[in-house]
């Protein structure tokens, strides 16, 4: 069977483990050999290097790029050299040009799945809208999507063109899309949420949290017989809505460990209690 998860890349380059493009190729093929066929990458990770790594790692390993899928992103741009702001830009120059560069980088001639990075507060619809056709006509694009757009976005420009997920912030850590209805609203539209940053950021730079969420998270892996990443990802998994979690490991072993939260069924009483203990207070 396929996992429902989809491999993350953003860790993969410099700002990242620093991979090579041979530890990333391996990397990519022990993925591949799993069944674990989608891959995400984000045009701006790794200071803009990371979808280049990626294009040489999947042609040092030999895969068929039609095997696999791959999703990326536009519509931020950095301050930097020509930009004092960072700013989000869904004009068409930019995402045209943004999808040349992944193109170039990627090594393919087109993308399965385009993100609109996030909610661009001067989205011009139609001009979006019009953008994104050709894009898909000219086979650049297959499919569309979005990141982190209020649940009421997502509907007016689903509208316009149809798109697949909408790329959603959420864990434990950073419960906010049970309560303004962005995972809620994937069920209207028969779709999965894509959520990223499922153990949100537990391992990253010792976050510090609360001793007695760490006493918890402790005592429930040793309840479920699970790791703490494991109890992590099932806290999202829980949710009725359809999840599949981008995992951001880079290590293979650990990404088919967290798979197996898939089977780990917490009781409506253990989740409630993480999501109490982790906010600091009982739901209303
Ligand atoms: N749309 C957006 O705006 C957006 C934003 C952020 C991310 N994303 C996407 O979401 C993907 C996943 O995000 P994420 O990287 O934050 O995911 P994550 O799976 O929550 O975190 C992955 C990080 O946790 C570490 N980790 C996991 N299990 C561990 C364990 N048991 N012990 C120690 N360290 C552990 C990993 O280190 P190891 O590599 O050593 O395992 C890695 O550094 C990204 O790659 C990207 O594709 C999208």
């Amino acid at each position: 069977m396929i996992p429902h998860v989809v491999i993350g890349t953003m860790r993969w380059g410099s700002r990242g483990k620093d991979l090579s493009v041979d530890q990333s190729s391996e990397l990519l093929k022990s993925c591949y050999d799993e069944n674990l066929v989608k891959f995400d990458l984000v045009n701006i990770s790794g200071d803009h290097t990371t979808e280049n790594l990626f294009g040489a790692a999947l042609e040092k390993s030999g895969i068929n790029r039609n095997t696999i899928k791959i999703s990326t992103k536009c519509g931020i741009v950095y301050s930097g050299t020509n930009h004092k702001t960072k700013t989000y830009d869904t004009s068409k120059t930019h995402i045209i040009t943004s999808v040349n560069n992944s193109l170039k980088n990627l090594k393919t001639d087109y993308i399965d799945v385009l993100f609109i990075h996030k909610q661009d507060y001067l989205m011009n619809l139609d001009q979006l809208e019009t953008t994104l056709t050709e894009l898909k006509l000219s086979g650049k694009v297959r499919h569309f999507g979005t990141c982190d757009f209020s649940a009421y976005a997502f509907k007016v420009l689903y509208h316009k063109i149809p798109l697949i997920t909408n790329q959603t912030k959420f864990s434990l850590f950073y419960p906010k899309a049970l309560f303004d209805n962005t995972l809620l609203q994937s069920i209207h539209y028969h779709k999965k949420t894509q959520i990223y940053t499922p153990l949100g950021d537990y391992f990253i730079n010792k976050k510090e949290i609360n001793a007695q969420l760490q006493n918890e998270l402790v005592s429930m892996s040793e309840k479920y017989n699970a790791t703490l990443d494991q109890i992590l990802l099932a806290w999202t998994l829980k949710v009725p809505y359809k999840i599949t979690p981008i995992l951001g490991s880079t290590s293979i072993e650990r990404i088919k460990e967290q798979i197996k939260a898939f089977s780990i069924d917490l009781s409506v009483e253990d989740w409630y209690k993480l999501l109490e203990i982790s906010r600091g207070q009982p739901v209303d």
